[in-house]
Formats: C-alpha cells, sequence, structure tokens
C-alpha cells in the first residue's frame, strides 16, 4: 500500500477539476482497505468520480477504490448472479453482461462510474433503474472493518436516491455488488420514446439486449457530453417533482412542456410525454415530474458558456467544464441556474451530484 501525498485529483473526478488531495491511497484487496480503516477513519472515499464536483481541495486521506473483479456466483435455469467488485468500470461490465447475454443492464448502457457507486445514487435511465436488477450488495463499516450484507429493502432505493446517500453517508464503503440478471426471455425494456423510434429508423422488430445497448449508447454519445472530452458529471440536477396545483398552472402557460407522472414521490416514473409505451399503467396520482433540463432551457441557459464553465449545448441539464473551470466557478453557475429557475418558475431544482 503506497500513500501518496499531494496528488490532483484531475484524473479521478469526470468533471476534471483540479484539486489537491493531502493524501491518497489507492485499494486493491479488501484486506489493505480494512488495515486502512484500522489507522484512519477521517476519510475521503473515491470511487469513479463521476458523481462528484469537488470544490475545495482535500485535507484528510482520499481513499481510491479500485477494487477489480467480476464472477458469476450461482446460476437457476433463468437467472444469473453476478457479483462485481466496486472498482470495476460500470460501462465495461454493462459490456460484459451484454456478450455474455446476461439481460436486465441494457438500458444502462455508457453510464459513467464505477459499480460501487451505482447503488448510492439507484443509477438510472430509459426506463430502467438498477434497483430493478439488484440483489444485492457488500460493504465495509468505516468505525469497524466489518463487512456487512445489505438487501434491496436494506438499500431503501429512491429515485437516483439509496440509504447510502441519507442516514448511512460515509458510513459504508461498498465492496461488491450482486445482480440477478436474465439468461433467457429476456424482458425488454423500450417504452422510452427515443429507443422505440431508433429501433423503428433502424428496422429492428424483435431487439436482443446488445441491439437496446447499441441504441443507447448512440442515444447517450448525441445528447450527453463524453466526459473524456468534455468534463461532466451527468445529470447536475434532479428532475423536480411538484404538485397537480402547480402543475395546472404550469401546463395551461406552456401547453407543451414534457412531463412525467409520477407514482409514488420516491420510485421511478411513467414516461408519459415522451411515450406511452408498454410498460406504462395508468393510474391517478398527484405529482408531476418536470424535466429539470426543459425549464433551464427556457431560462435560457442552454449552451450558455461563463469562462470555462458552461451549460452543454445538447443537454441543459449537464453542466460541463471546458478544461480550466473550478469547482467553486461550476458551483456558482450551478446556483445561478436554481436562482434563475426558482425566480422564472417558482420550482427548487436539488443538486445530484455530492458537492465535496
Ligand atoms: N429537455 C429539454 N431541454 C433540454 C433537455 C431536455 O427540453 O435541454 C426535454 C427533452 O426534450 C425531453 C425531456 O426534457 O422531453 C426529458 O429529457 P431526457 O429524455 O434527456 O431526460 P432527462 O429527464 O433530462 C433523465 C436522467 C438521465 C437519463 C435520462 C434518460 C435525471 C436527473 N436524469 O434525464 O440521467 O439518462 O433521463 O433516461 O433523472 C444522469 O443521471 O446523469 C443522467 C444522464
Amino acid at each position: 500500500m503506497n500513500i501518496q501525498k499531494n496528488i490532483s485529483l484531475k484524473p479521478y473526478n469526470t468533471f476534471g477539476i483540479d484539486v489537491i488531495a493531502s493524501e491518497f491511497v489507492s485499494i486493491t484487496s479488501i484486506e489493505d482497505l480494512r488495515e486502512v480503516l484500522t489507522k484512519n477513519q477521517d476519510l475521503f472515499i473515491l470511487s469513479g468520480g463521476s458523481n462528484i464536483l469537488l470544490v475545495n481541495s482535500i485535507g484528510k486521506l482520499t481513499l481510491h477504490v479500485a477494487l477489480n473483479g467480476v464472477s458469476v456466483i450461482k446460476e437457476t435455469k433463468k437467472h444469473v448472479y453476478v457479483q462485481a467488485n466496486a472498482g470495476e468500470d460500470w460501462h465495461e461490465f454493462v459490456l460484459w453482461c451484454i456478450k455474455n447475454d446476461f439481460g436486465g443492464l441494457e438500458n444502462l448502457s455508457l453510464i459513467p462510474g464505477n459499480v460501487g457507486t451505482s447503488p448510492m445514487q439507484n443509477i438510472g435511465a430509459y426506463g430502467v433503474e438498477i434497483k430493478d436488477t439488484f440483489h444485492k450488495l457488500e460493504a465495509m463499516e468505516v468505525s469497524t472493518g466489518k463487512l456487512h450484507e445489505f438487501s434491496k429493502s436494506d438499500c431503501n432505493f429512491g429515485y437516483r436516491n439509496s440509504v447510502f446517500k441519507n442516514e448511512l453517508k460515509g458510513k459504508y464503503i461498498i465492496t461488491s455488488v450482486i445482480f440477478k440478471l436474465t439468461k433467457e426471455k429476456h424482458k425488454l425494456n423500450y417504452s422510452y420514446g427515443a429507443i422505440q423510434s431508433e429501433l423503428e429508423k433502424r428496422e429492428i422488430q424483435k431487439p436482443t439486449i446488445k441491439d437496446i445497448s447499441d441504441v443507447v449508447i448512440d442515444i447517450r454519445n448525441s445528447k450527453l457530453p463524453n466526459p473524456k472530452e468534455i468534463g461532466n458529471s451527468g445529470s447536475f440536477f434532479k428532475n423536480p417533482v411538484i404538485d397537480k396545483e402547480q402543475f395546472d398552472v404550469l401546463q395551461k402557460k406552456h401547453p407543451n412542456m414534457p412531463f412525467y407522472e409520477v407514482k409514488d414521490v420516491t420510485s421511478s416514473v411513467s414516461p408519459r410525454a415522451e411515450s406511452r409505451g408498454e410498460n406504462y399503467k395508468p393510474q391517478t396520482t398527484n405529482h408531476y415530474k418536470v424535466p429539470a433540463g426543459w425549464l433551464i432551457e427556457q431560462c435560457g441557459f442552454k449552451g450558455k458558456r461563463f469562462g470555462d464553465a458552461g451549460v452543454h449545448t445538447k443537454q441543459a441539464l449537464v453542466l460541463v467544464n471546458y478544461g480550466n473551470a473550478t469547482g467553486k466557478e461550476i458551483y456558482n453557475l450551478a446556483q445561478k441556474i436554481q436562482q434563475t429557475v426558482k425566480n422564472t418558475f417558482d420550482i427548487s431544482l436539488d443538486i445530484e451530484v455530492n458537492v465535496i
């Protein structure tokens, strides 16, 4: 184990923010992780660095989780249980599943980050969330160095949310995640309008999981900046949920405003404005999710640039670092956006990424 001093975290965060960590250690085994925790518990835990905005330098030991390995741990006729260690690159893992014809993660292709952080904010895209295939995870308790198992209900998953972002924040380090995937009769989800129209364009009537993955990759590439080219952390804000009263007023003013009906306020939603896909089940609701990207675009921020901090040209929900923006500059821009959206629509936007 090699503890390094004064290391730039620029290569370790997808925003590409250049801050210094006073001490830095990369962990490749459970034993090393336990050893570090017995000596030091005031840590900054860093995984894929894809959901953080580094505003300040890090004056404590940065622990980079680099536990690797993927294995099949159990099989039944229909399902396979795959365990992936926390440091595995998420997209590489998804591609590995597709190559082996294991279904369930294809809609989550090309999401930046590592396996270990995927349950933290219950990553989701195109009608699928990680909770849909999640089986269980293992995490080390920071205060004791003991490994604990967390079932799906222990994780308390919600929209971009889990117990690890709330009451257990900073208390556990996720070391591995087990997914329950299908070996046959894959339950494909292409209810999202964008996926459907892309499949039609390609004249694919009976898509495979590989087809869905390919389409998702193309859609993401067309809308979202590649962090290797332009620094970013994906969606910077969560899509806000508003009540029916506020929604009705807003919709009257903006009949073309996209929206999603919310089944329950903490869980996933039925895409309605985008499409009425096969998984759509109508039901009464009192809440509506409005795309933050649309609100931000209406406020005139889309494609705007302030020095090296900017709002992506094709998706206003994504803030970008064109090169040498500081975390503070990105954060100031985020605050300016929050204020303008509040003044214009009386809607508060919550930041989705972790501001450190
Ligand atoms: N829209 C605009 N202007 C914009 C961006 C979007 O008008 O600048 C409109 C679109 O036209 C569309 C609607 O807003 O009608 C929704 O847009 P999109 O399908 O791009 O999805 P989103 O709600 O903006 C969410 C997730 C993304 C995920 C996509 C697809 C959140 C915070 N974001 O974005 O997740 O990829 O749906 O499922 O829920 C991420 O978390 O980092 C992420 C990229």
